[in-house]
């Protein structure tokens, strides 16, 4: 299959192109578009044979539930049995945009879409392409990331290429994304709401506007044998092809155990990576040395982390090391992928107390 490339402004796509895209997902075709947190593979969600075709596409488990993307408020009544009222009330503050929903679906939701569930995702992103795409394509697009299962999301265009090229029709290039990671999912199938993937819209932003809301406990915690509920987030995901370690801890400790950790593997012949933030590239002298960005940009640490990973694929390194990036509000988010990233191996140096 011949993958078309279609460049699209981001702030004012031109009609037409979205109407050609449009079509294509009617048709049962697979459209893969930028939306303010990753780029995603579209599909008509109400096509069972659209999201057979988007699992194919992608590689993935055909038990792990797709994201229907919604562009206005009216269309949600038409895929739920019900809407509870926090969670209008969580829409009217943070939709359009990085929040995903869990919701009772009813029986024009087809499980081929939600991997057999009677639940259903829906999101209702704010990038001005993806809104326009959803209009034009029938109001419900599934769209998980256009990446390869289990490889980083892509945050450009060039990298859904990398993946998916040839295997889906077309692909809206609207540019690099805004924010880099998935949406904040939130499930409001049981009593109390559940976070059940961290994003951009935090815990704490959740809780101002609802009040009581848990977070799933698999999640954060570096023990890889506590699965979480998300069916998505209990697979390997984002793993660069070399190991990935995650040193946390006093700056001066971190950077002396990863340039010593570099050195004894280069004694051997084999080439490091780091990850590390503009404060601390200079720091190191492994190999290879990449910087997220500043510490004081935690939207910019977010926006360049899956970029990084895929990068260091193109590298000849055996092993990375990554600082870790526990930054205020997105830190929750950062830290859940890198984890996943680094298969949960993580290294906490603490400074030895004195006198003892
Ligand atoms: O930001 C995003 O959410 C992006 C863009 C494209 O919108 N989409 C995205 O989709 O990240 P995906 O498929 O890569 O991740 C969806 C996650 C998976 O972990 C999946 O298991 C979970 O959502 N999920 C979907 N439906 C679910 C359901 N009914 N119950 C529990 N988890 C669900
Ligand atoms: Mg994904």
């Amino acid at each position: 299959m011949n993958t078309k490339v279609v460049k699209v402004d981001r702030e004012h796509p031109d009609q037409e192109k979205i109407n050609g895209a449009g079509e294509v997902l009617k048709q049962g075709g697979l459209v893969a578009f930028p939306t303010e947190t990753v780029y995603g593979l579209g599909g008509d969600g109400l096509n069972a044979g659209s999201s057979e075709k988007i699992y194919a596409a992608k590689g993935r488990p055909s038990d792990n539930p797709l994201i229907i993307h919604i562009a206005d408020m009216e269309s949600l009544a038409g895929i739920v049995r019900e809407v509870p009222e926090k969670a209008v009330k969580l829409a009217e503050e943070y939709w359009p945009g990085p929040l995903t929903m869990i919701f009772q679906k009813n029986d024009r939701v087809p499980y081929e879409t939600t991997g057999g569930l009677d639940s259903v995702a829906v999101r209702m992103p704010s990038h001005p392409v993806a809104k326009a795409l959803i209009q034009a394509g029938g109001g419900y697009i599934a769209a998980p990331s256009a990446n390869t299962s289990g490889r980083p999301s892509p945050t450009r265009s060039e990298h859904v290429e990398e993946d998916l090229s040839g295997k889906i029709d077309m692909i809206l290039d609207g540019g690099e994304v805004e924010i880099g990671l998935e949406s904040t999912i939130v499930d409001f199938t049981s009593e109390t709401p559940v976070i059940l993937r961290p994003g951009y819209i935090s815990e704490e932003m959740i809780r101002q506007v609802i009040g009581d809301v848990s977070m799933d406990k698999g999640l954060l915690i570096t023990d890889a044998s506590v699965k979480p509920k998300a069916p998505g987030m209990k697979y390997r995901h984002y793993a660069p092809k070399a190991g990935l370690t995650i040193v946390q801890g006093n700056e001066k400790l971190v950077t002396e155990y990863i340039n010593s950790q570099c050195k004894c593997l280069e004694a051997k012949g084999q080439r490091a990576g780091v990850i590390c933030t503009d404060e601390d590239q200079e720091l190191y002298d492994a190999a290879v040395v990449k910087s997220i960005g500043t510490r004081e940009d935690e939207e910019g640490i977010a926006r360049h982390l899956f970029g990084i990973l895929r990068a260091y694929d193109e590298e000849d390194v055996t092993c990375i090391f990554s600082e870790a990036f526990d930054t205020p509000q997105m830190g929750q988010a950062i830290m859940n992928r890198l984890l996943k990233a680094a298969g949960h191996r993580i290294i906490y140096l603490e400074e030895k107390e004195e006198n003892q």
